[in-house]
């Protein structure tokens, strides 16, 4: 309807022009004619005459009146030469052919020639009356009067107005139709151009606006995009990130979309104790720490690997069960894995593979065909749970992890419009690195389904879009830091992670009742200097190089004997896989080794404990100790740090931290190290053991109020804020296309 009215807007006045043009021409046209025809029929004339004159003149001087009257017979006979006379000088009649008329006479026809349009009107139309003196050698000459046929002159002027007619009837249509089909064409071409453009496919599609309109078209996507980069700067000075906060996020931004959760661990796993009771267990997991708090917010569902030995126990007939269990806030989907399917997917691909493959830890990564497929095959029935629990089209769906590479994709698949954000909670390696993975493009292609693809810092955002560069035809934006695959586009952006920042005051007993309590329980004197460990039993934690750094420290400064305890919490963790068993054995060795050499009665330096701890027994360990370790080899991010920091309301306590954590680009106030240089980490042991109070104080207030700030409210609000920009700038690409039918 738009384009038939503007096609009229051009198409009327157009035609109007055409009539306009017909009536001054077809006048215009008549005199122009007419005179051509009086010119030609004057020469016409004038050839008769001279071609008659001397044969006039020879039948004159023979005598011969009856050859005289033969030649103007004859001559007559020209279509267009209706009657010829000749006439005496003296305006006698002398000789006229049959056809002339009778009330012309000689002085007359003399008169009319003079004129300007020598026409004469006769019954049968008009004539053109022509006068020429004929030759002679001397005295006066007869003249020849000629009257020519005008008719055809009416003739051709008429044949000349209809040709016309014709043929501006024809231009007029002509252009018409070409003006349809062209602005037709143009329109279309121009909207779908416009939506390719929006979608950020306008480079790859064949259909482009017209090219004078693509520099617009780039400054309208440009502008856009500055104001996205606008808004997005102005929601990371937003001071506050808190639950209130989010929610509105939610649901001013999301319209309180449904939002998914997709993760390998659950939040909650319920196991049968000793004494036949279900207990309700909160797994060692970064990922749980954050994303709990999150959820808790947002309601909705969290699909996830129910490995509790009681899990089945509590779900409802759809595997479902409403959680935390004092206070539910959301819906815990379980999926159940067989031992096959845990093995190959979880403690193979995604353990044996992927884990040692993103992290620089010098452990080989094992890929093995039977896991991969296992992999894949877990990554479709978490999608077709998505499926099952999606209420829309277009739920939002967090993927957590590297257990979910395929995921993305997968999804994709099944609900065309959900808004995917992806997170990979580990490093991504260089691009050299991910090319010993047999199955990469498999991979880059799975994740490259996901809406936005977040990592918790841009040197790993970097890593990742080096290596898409590297093995897919994909085309990057790295201005906007976004590739285009398969006419999708994929945000890749570092979102770092933290932890919800705990109420003031924090509850439970204070810094002091929890040392109190510590050091009874643990059987250490009260000058001891006490520094803790708290981890996933995981050779990437840099577990090895922190019992190095205590024992060079008991070694250099043996001051510390009987005055420095180190404790060590390692949670059990995919004990089934030969590399972990082997590096746990290792770690109690080691520990055994150094508490032999430095122990002494009571005292024992290194106290390894090698069980779960719950939230609470950690709290108050932080709470306890004067210094936390933390050296992992490398680490996306690390939430113990962040934990630790949270825990001292007292503003005491020194964090040691490795350089190879994501968690040291935020946590500069703490002393920072290379776990690999054991001479630098034990110094640190000894500088943090040292600490003046004044400068402890000083460090953790900063410590403090940047976690505070970055915590994981803002982590989870900027994803959530990015996912619905994009879900806003697919909507206005849906109503163009509704708007323009195409
Ligand atoms: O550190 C990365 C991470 O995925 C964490 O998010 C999570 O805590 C852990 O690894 C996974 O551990 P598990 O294999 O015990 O679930």
């Amino acid at each position: 309807m738009k384009t038939l009215r503007l096609q009229l807007r051009f198409l009327i006045p157009l035609l109007l022009t055409l009539v306009a043009a017909a009536l001054i021409a077809l006048p215009l046209m008549d005199q122009l004619t007419l005179r051509w025809f009086a010119r030609d029929v004057n020469t016409r004339d004038a050839l008769v005459a001279s071609t008659l004159s001397d044969a006039i003149a020879d039948a004159e001087n023979d005598g011969k009146s009856w050859r005289l009257q033969q030649l103007i017979e004859h001559a007559v006979q020209d279509e267009r030469l209706l009657a010829i006379a000749l006439c005496a000088p003296d305006d006698t009649m002398l000789r006229q052919t049959t056809a002339f008329p009778r009330r012309l006479d000689c002085a007359q026809a003399r008169q009319l020639a003079r004129l300007p349009d020598p026409r004469l009107p006769l019954d049968a139309g008009a004539v053109h009356v022509g006068v020429h003196a004929l030759s002679t050698e001397g005295g006066q000459a007869n003249s020849l009067v000629l009257l020519h046929d005008l008719s055809f002159i009416d003739r051709r002027s008429q044949d000349t107005r209809r040709y016309l007619i014709i043929f501006m009837v024809g231009l007029g249509l002509s252009i018409a139709l070409i003006t349809v089909v062209v602005a037709q064409l143009s329109w279309r071409g121009w909207v779908k151009g416009m939506q390719a453009i929006i979608r950020g496919e306008g480079l790859l599609r064949p259909l482009l606006p017209p090219p004078e309109l693509q520099p617009f078209a780039s400054e309208v996507r440009a502008r856009l995009r500055d104001l996205e980069d606008e808004y997005r700067r102005g929601l990371d000075l937003v001071a506050q990130w808190n639950p209130e906060r989010l929610r509105s996020l939610l649901q001013t931004q999301l319209r309180g979309d449904q939002v998914i959760v997709v993760s390998n661990r659950e939040p909650y796993i319920h196991e049968r104790g000793d004494d036949g009771r279900i207990l309700v267990k909160r797994p060692a997991s970064g990922l749980v720490t954050a994303v709990e708090p999150v959820m808790r917010t947002c309601s909705g569902t969290w699909i996830a690997h129910g490995s509790g030995s009681a899990d089945r126990e509590v779900v409802d007939s759809h595997d479902r069960v409403a959680v935390p269990p004092q206070a539910p806030d959301y819906t815990l989907r379980r999926i159940w894995l067989s031992a096959e399917e845990e093995q190959g997917y979880y403690l193979g691909f995604a353990n044996e593979g992927l884990w040692p493959l993103c992290h620089v830890a010098h452990v080989r990564p094992v890929f093995r065909e039977s896991d991969w497929e296992t992999y894949r095959a877990v990554n479709e029935r978490f999608a077709d749970a998505v499926a099952q629990e999606a209420r829309s089209d277009d739920p939002v769906v967090l993927v957590q992890d590297y257990h979910f590479a395929l995921l993305p994709a997968m999804i994709r698949e099944r609900l065309p419009r959900a808004t995917i954000l992806t997170f990979w909670h580990i490093p991504w390696p260089n691009p050299e690195s991910f090319g010993i993975c047999p199955w990469q493009r498999e991979i880059l292609q799975g994740m490259l389904g996901s809406t936005i693809l977040g990592f918790h810092t841009r040197f790993h955002c970097k890593n990742f879009i080096e290596t898409v560069d590297r093995y897919l035809e994909a085309r990057i934006e790295h201005e906007h830091s976004t590739i285009s695959y398969q006419h999708k586009e994929t945000l890749i952006e570092s979102y770092p992670i933290s932890i919800a920042w705990p109420e003031a005051p924090l509850p439970g007993p204070s810094a002091e009742d929890c040392r109190r309590r510590v050091f009874v329980r643990l059987g250490l004197s009260p000058l001891t200097c006490l520094a803790v460990g708290v981890d996933r039993f995981d050779y990437t934690k840099g577990i090895l190089e922190r019992l190095h750094a205590v024992e060079r420290l008991l070694e250099k400064r043996p001051e510390w004997i009987g005055r420095f305890v180190f404790v060590q919490v390692a949670a059990p963790t995919r004990s089934a896989l030969d590399e972990y068993r082997d590096f746990q054995e290792r770690i109690h060795r080691v520990s055994e080794r150094i508490n032999r050499r430095f122990g002494q009665g009571n005292y024992l330096p290194v106290r390894l404990l090698a069980e779960h701890h719950e939230h609470d027994a950690v709290n108050e360990l932080f709470r306890a100790a004067d210094i936390c370790v933390v050296t992992s080899l490398h680490d996306g991010m690390n939430l113990v740090c962040k934990e630790f920091v949270a825990a001292r309301d007292d503003e005491r306590g020194v964090l040691i931290l490795s350089r190879f954590a994501g968690a040291a680009r935020e946590l500069k106030d703490a002393l920072i190290v290379n776990p690999y240089h054991v001479e630098e980490t034990a110094d640190a042991l000894h500088r943090a053991a040292t600490m003046p109070p004044a400068e402890q104080r000083e460090r953790m207030a900063s410590l403090r109020m940047n976690v505070r700030e970055n915590n994981v409210f803002r982590w989870a609000g900027r994803m959530l804020a990015d996912a619905g920009r994009l879900r806003l700038r697919d909507r206005i690409d849906a109503r163009v296309q509704r708007h323009t039918g195409d």
